[in-house]
């Protein structure tokens, strides 16, 4: 049986792919470097075929990049057939001993670019997104430096993150339809208000929508979520299967453009998250879990 996939523009990915930040940064000190490479090693053994990560994933503010390299490692010491495996970073936030800050110009992007490019020892990335809206600037000059990175040949295809309606339309402006391959935007059960209308808006353009923190988060959001949503535990306890599973598996219900990326820092959340592909719900089980968004 051929494995599901989904699409991001030209690319195709698992339907699920792995937030590599808790493996540099979350809950304290990053993973130890040998977990780092197995839980990498877990993920794609497990199917998942799309890593997301981005220059500032790092345990401090002058070691950018380091989640960048962990997973450029973690692929190349992998023993498996890396062709179909896409990766994805961003760019557009600093960090610095002050503090964080927002840059979208041109000039920023390309250096964070190039840095990623030198991160991930590749001359092209598959997805780049913009990481967060600079108010200070027009949004469409953020995108239209995507658009000049990509017509160089420097990143196969655009994402923006973090972007409401309005931003995507304007992307779509810029780009045309067609154009805008991903919107990563935070959604989960605990996180949905503004987003839901994103995810719906995305659908509508054929934009794959990427829910970011999508079992709640690394602050205890993603461990607890059983706890918190009684129907969630449930659902699990009936499929005989976490409550993680059933968050995942839902939000893969929610549309073919819907493609998650719960993080991890241990193989054994990536692998149990990654069942969630082949966990089928009920359309009982749907109708329930709709009304947490409801
Ligand atoms: N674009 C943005 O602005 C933005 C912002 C934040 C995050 N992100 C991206 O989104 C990704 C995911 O978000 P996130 O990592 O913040 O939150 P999340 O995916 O909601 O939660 C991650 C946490 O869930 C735990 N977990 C995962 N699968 C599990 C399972 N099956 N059973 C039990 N626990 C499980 C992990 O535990 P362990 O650590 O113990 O493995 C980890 O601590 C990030 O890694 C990052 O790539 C993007």
């Amino acid at each position: 049986m051929t494995a599901p996939t989904r699409r991001i523009g030209s690319l195709t990915v698992s339907p699920l792919g792995l937030g590599a930040m808790p493996l540099s940064q979350g809950r304290g000190e990053p993973a130890p470097h040998e977990r780092a490479m197995a839980t990498i090693h877990a993920t794609l053994d497990a199917g998942v075929t799309f890593l997301d990560t981005a220059d500032i994933y790092a345990p401090s503010w002058d070691t950018m990049g380091h989640n960048e390299k962990i997973v450029a490692e973690g692929l190349r010491s992998w023993d498996g057939d890396r062709s179909s495996v896409v990766l994805a970073t961003k760019g557009g936030i600093t960090r610095s001993a002050e503090g964080g800050g927002r840059d979208g110009s041109a000039t920023y992007l390309r250096a964070a670019l190039e840095k990623s490019l030198a991160n991930l020892g590749i001359d092209s990335v598959d997805l780049y997104y913009w990481h967060r809206p600079d108010r200070s600037i027009r949004y469409a000059e953020g995108v239209e430096a995507l658009a000049a990175f990509q017509e160089e040949g420097l990143i196969r295809e655009i994402g923006i993150s973090n972007a409401n309606v309005e931003e995507i339309d304007v992307a779509l402006e810029v780009l045309g339809e067609g154009g805008l391959a991903a919107v990563q935007n935070e959604f989960s059960p605990t996180f949905f208000h503004t987003s839901a209308r994103e995810l719906k808006h995305c659908g509508e353009h054929g934009i794959a929508f990427v829910p970011w923190s999508p079992l709640g988060g690394t602050g205890g959001g993603a461990s607890a979520v059983g706890e918190r949503f009684e129907q969630i535990q449930r659902i699990a306890d009936a499929h005989g299967v976490s409550p993680q599973q059933v968050v995942l598996a839902w939000e893969l219900a929610l549309g073919d453009h819907v493609i998650p990326i719960p993080g991890a820092s241990r193989p054994e959340s990536i692998t149990d998250s990654a069942r969630a592909m082949d966990l089928e719900l009920s359309a009982g089980d749907l109708e329930q879990l709709n009304q947490i968004i409801a």
